[in-house]
């Protein structure tokens, strides 16, 4: 049997057992989430859930509260397992075996790992680090023109570079689908980044998927939960896949709630600046050079990734090793509230000055 397994920041009890050391006991920027963690509301919601009774399939109510906040139709709106889920179920309906699928790289393991479990022929465009990890625009719209994927992975801003693309330029990627090809853009990272621009009036214009993760904005990582925006008929082609009951009860709850919170994201974008900007600025002191970014973590060349990553781990610092993005000299590095980044830059230096 075919095995594939894709690599992902967060703690892995098991390598830190074999280091005698437990998750609470290391501060981890290898997870991209929101750094104050979920809020009072929504930690209210999780203990007041119902527990006993199955979820609703349909996932109704948090569905119209998001209708509501997005101006959307309930049609146009499929909860999931977290957006990992959505992005195997949209491959798997999608894609037939031997069907290229197109992926923006470097990027999120899951989009090649969703499209060669669907049997298909994936082919990527990598941006380079010369050109700041800026995927050319005249290339990768000639590239959707002349191959005629079945299914084009965006990621806006992009996992690990932080790049962000402006509304034209997505705009420009989605008319060059033609009418069998569907543009997956995960915005996984918009609420939390300075990338934000509405996408949703570019459902219109061609066959596109948004995916967003109330895992990252909110901080439930814990608990999985996402949602896809798209025409009711690829909603329904994708909802036929997933397994009932997927969203279970304590992630609908929390997710209402934590759309009645909006101010709770707003503070976590001041401490992300605040975070970035103390990073990029003693990492520069360190000499150690950064790729400008939108999102709510930064990529740094540190030299081996891996050694870096391992000596903070025994120092009780989780960073991510950027080597299976094929990025084996970088590492990166969650922003988390200041006082948790200056321990981060002091364990660095020792690390990097040994
Ligand atoms: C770009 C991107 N999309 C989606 C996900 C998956 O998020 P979720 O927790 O909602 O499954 C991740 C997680 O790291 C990610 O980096």
């Amino acid at each position: 049997m075919r095995q594939m397994t894709t690599v992902h920041g967060g703690l892995d009890p098991a390598e830190l057992r074999s280091l005698g050391l437990q998750p609470d006991q290391v501060l981890d920027f290898s997870a991209n989430i929101n750094p104050l963690g979920p809020s009072r509301r929504v930690i209210r919601a999780a203990a007041e859930a119902d527990l006993s009774a199955y979820p609703d399939r349909n996932s109704l109510g948090l569905r119209e509260a998001l209708a509501a906040r997005l101006i959307v139709p309930i049609d146009n709106l499929l909860i999931g397992n977290g957006s990992t889920e959505l992005i195997h179920l949209v491959a798997r309906a999608c894609l037939r075996p031997g069907e290229k699928c197109l992926i923006l790289a470097p990027t999120f393991g899951e989009y090649e790992a969703a499209a060669a479990i669907a049997g298909a022929d994936v082919r990527t465009l990598r941006a380079r680090e010369e050109r700041g990890f800026r995927w050319p625009v005249d290339t990768a719209v000639r590239t959707i023109k002349e191959m005629r994927p079945g299914l084009v992975f965006l990621c806006n801003p992009n996992n690990p570079t932080g790049a962000c693309l402006e509304r034209d330029t997505v705009e420009q990627f989605n008319s060059a689908v033609g009418e069998d090809t569907l543009m997956v853009l995960d915005n996984a990272y918009a609420e939390l980044s300075d990338c934000r621009w509405d996408p949703l009036p570019l459902l219109g214009c061609g066959n596109l998927v948004i995916l967003n993760s109330m895992t990252k904005d909110h901080a439930l990582a814990g608990v999985r939960l996402g949602y896809m925006v798209a025409e009711p008929s690829v909603v329904a082609a994708v909802r036929r896949l997933q397994p009932a009951w997927s969203v279970n009860a304590v992630a609908q709850a929390v997710g209402i709630a934590a759309l009645e919170d909006e101010t709770h994201i707003a503070r976590a974008r001041e401490v992300i600046l605040e975070a970035k900007a103390y990073l990029c600025r003693e990492l520069d002191k360190l000499s150690v050079p950064v790729t400008p970014s939108s999102a709510n973590f930064i990529l740094a060349r540190v030299g081996d990734a891996a050694k870096v990553r391992s000596a903070l781990l025994r120092g009780r610092m989780a960073v991510r090793d950027c080597t299976s993005f094929g990025l084996p000299h970088h590492i990166r590095i969650a922003a988390r509230r200041p006082e948790e980044c200056a321990r981060l830059i002091d364990a660095l230096r020792d690390v990097l000055h040994r």
